[in-house]
């Protein structure tokens, strides 16, 4: 039911971890399961993501599309990195089942959200950004977990 590419990411996803002092850092949970995922982005002066790097606590739907989504924004441009949404995400990797759609929607969301950190950390306003909704700040995930 699983394409071999989300197999190939969940079996080895790439570029999981932290990145010390990150550019920017966003963290979102999945209303529909629970689950949460950050996403690290290290973007250089000339606004290109140079590295990304995400943590979950996602299922394995989770996990193969943040490595794969990751994958997808390196070396891209903030601007361009808007582009990666669940769906490009989704064909890059062959598809999912439809009741794992949601998940998808973590690694897109919390790129969103690790912009929209780097944008207010930098005081600039990203062409098509919007603020993230389901954003969880620290505080409240600390209270939960
Ligand atoms: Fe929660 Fe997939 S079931 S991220």
């Amino acid at each position: 039911m699983y394409s071999e590419k989300v197999m190939d990411h969940f079996e080895h996803p790439r570029n999981v971890g932290e990145i010390e002092n990150a550019s920017g850092v966003g963290t979102v949970g999945n209303a529909k399961c629970g689950d949460i995922m950050r996403m690290y982005l290290d973007i250089d002066d000339k606004g290109v993501i140079n590295e990304c790097k995400f943590k979950t606590f996602g299922c394995g739907a989770a996990v193969a599309t943040s490595s794969m989504a990751t994958e997808l924004v390196k070396g891209k441009t903030v601007q361009e990195a808007l582009e990666v949404t669940n769906k490009a995400v989704m064909e890059a990797l062959d598809g999912l089942p439809p009741v794992k759609v949601h998940c998808s929607l973590l690694a897109e969301e919390a790129i969103h959200a690790a912009l929209w950190d780097y944008a207010e950390k930098k005081h600039i306003k990203i062409e098509g950004l919007e603020k993230p909704k389901t954003d969880i700040s620290e505080e409240e995930e600390e209270e939960e977990y």
